[in-house]
């Protein structure tokens, strides 16, 4: 009897363990995530494509002759986004929209000054839906506080738009997929609007990268290192009870890296992601919450005893063709704007902050087509200056050359705003597949919340899913996509066309 009893003891722990094994297998994160460990790495499932929804890498959308354009949220960033589309032809502001009407109203002036007629106002928590439904739309292009824009994007697509999404234009993996299948369902474009791809220094770096310049680049870094102390207060609040406003109340929320694609998105095209390579693994580390925590207590004159993110967050990303990515997030502590971007190669290096400068030997620049006016030029130091004025010279971007000069007139952060707008509309009027498609958004926004995940379990590592859903190693190689000359100069007729009898009709009708 005492046997059996002893072995029924056995049988009852046996499936105890086995139970509470199976029940902490899947786990739960604070976003509504399901991962489970697998061999000390955490694990995300990749959710099977919908039926009958396929992938929309190099997707291409009919060309349009010109394009009518819808404007959400415009606080300090929209507006600039509503001017800068006033010099690009063929284009049409259709609508404005923000929470609070005198700010979309405000716009109004921006077309008078441009001699375009009058956009239609929305305002409220849920106007976007009306200028959403409207036929007469073609494109939506986001710039709301970070909560809204996934709930926008997915009403433009719904309703046949396609859309583009200020930075980071997703929160959370939940918000990726469902981006991501809504654009394969809808054929529509969801791109992000990371304008630091088209920054100079960056531009012609990725096209020296391309050419071999730096032989394999093998490591990257990125970062957004920017004191926000001055910006606080202007985010905004929604409401008098409004203390913190959105941006200082996400980051108190929400720990990882939740502003990276600055940083990832240069760097990540440099690296062929989802076009020959991917990012499988990464790591996260942040410091304890010092300035965050103040920032809160001052506004609020109450204890903050749990501000998420860390003052400084480090992510560490290794590719699965063995590259390393290293991220870094501060908006707290004083020291000089910083995006790092850098280059390793092994034959060179290309560094942008705090100082501009690329590492090359004289063998290299020979290699790269150039003829060193000093023999003995080694990669300990940075090229002298008029020879790294050559190099960026004979590597200047196609994209720059096209539209740098006006971009620098146009102006947004440098120029570089104006041209990712450029290149956005050109490629819809020429029907071309965009710089940025709902992969790469993925990519570069989900580090938020896996880098959450890793920090929230000891700094494990954390698989990344597969957005492509297999389909990353398809293409190889990132490029942008142009028109043939002909076809561009076609375009570029029908589109000045319109926009001066868009301004004709508009001036007839005010007389
Ligand atoms: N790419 C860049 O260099 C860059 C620079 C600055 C800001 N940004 C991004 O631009 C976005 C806006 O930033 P900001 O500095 O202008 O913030 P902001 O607080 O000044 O503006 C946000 C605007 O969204 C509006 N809004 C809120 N709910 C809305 C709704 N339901 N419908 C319509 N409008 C709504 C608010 O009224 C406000 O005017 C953010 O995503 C930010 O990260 C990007």
């Amino acid at each position: 009897m005492r046997k059996y009893n002893f072995l029924l003891v056995m049988l009852v722990a046996i499936l105890a363990i086995s139970c509470s094994q199976s029940s902490s297998d899947t786990q739960v994160s604070n976003l509504g995530t399901k991962w489970h460990w697998d061999k000390g790495t955490i694990v995300i499932e990749t959710p099977e494509r919908p039926t009958g929804q396929t992938s929309v890498i190099g997707l291409k959308a009919p060309k349009m002759e010109f394009v009518r354009v819808g404007f959400v949220g415009l606080g300090m960033r929209g507006p600039a986004a509503v001017e800068r589309f006033t010099y690009i032809p063929g284009v049409e502001i259709v609508a404005l929209c923000d929470y609070e009407k005198e700010r979309a109203e405000e716009c109004q002036k921006l077309l008078k000054k441009a001699s375009m007629p009058e956009a239609t106002v929305y305002s409220g928590e849920k106007g976007y839906e009306e200028l959403c439904k409207r036929d007469d739309i073609d494109l939506v292009y986001i710039a709301t506080d970070w909560l809204h824009h996934f709930p926008v994007a997915m009403c433009a697509m719904e309703n046949g738009k396609h859309t583009a999404i200020e930075v980071p234009s997703a929160m959370s993996l939940k918000e990726c997929w469902a981006l991501i299948d809504m654009s394969e369902k809808t054929r529509k474009h969801c791109m992000i609007l990371e304008n630091c791809c088209y920054d100079w220094f960056e531009m012609n770096t990725l096209n020296m990268a391309q050419q071999g310049v730096f032989g394999e680049v093998i490591r990257a870094q990125g970062a957004y290192i920017h004191n926000l102390d001055e910006f606080w207060d202007y985010y905004w609040k929604k409401g008098k009870d409004d203390k913190l406003g959105w941006r200082l109340e996400y980051n108190m929320k929400h720990r990882g890296d939740v502003y990276a694609t600055h940083g990832l998105g240069p760097v990540a095209q440099a690296l062929n992601i989802h076009r020959g390579d991917r990012m499988k693994t990464l790591i996260a580390m942040d410091t304890k919450s010092v300035i965050g925590k103040d920032l809160v207590e001052k506004r609020t004159g109450e204890t903050c005893n749990d501000f998420r993110n860390g003052d400084h967050t480090t992510t560490l990303i290794r590719t699965e063709n063995g590259k390393v990515i290293e991220i870094q997030h501060n908006v707290m502590t004083s020291q000089p704007y910083n995006r790092l971007y850098q280059l390793t190669g092994t034959k060179g290096l290309a560094n942008k902050y705090p100082v501009e400068g690329y590492a090359l030997d004289s063998n290299q620049m020979s290699a790269s087509g150039m003829k060193p006016k000093v023999d003995n030029l080694t990669s300990h130091n940075f090229l002298p200056e008029n020879e790294m004025k050559t190099l960026v010279e004979k590597y200047q971007h196609p994209i720059l050359k096209k539209y740098g000069e006006m971009a620098k007139e146009v102006g947004g952060h440098g120029g570089m705003d104006f041209i990712m707008d450029s290149r956005l509309i050109y490629c819809l009027q020429n029907g071309l597949p965009l710089d940025m498609d709902v992969y790469d958004l993925a990519e570069w926004c989900c580090l938020a919340e896996l880098g959450e995940l890793s920090m929230d379990n000891n700094c494990a590592s954390v698989a990344f899913p597969d957005f492509t859903r297999g389909e990353w190693n398809k293409i190889q190689g990132y490029k942008h996509a142009y028109a043939t000359q002909e076809e561009e100069a076609n375009s570029m007729e029908k589109a000045k066309t319109f926009t001066k009898k868009l301004k004709e009709k508009n001036r007839n009708k005010l007389r």
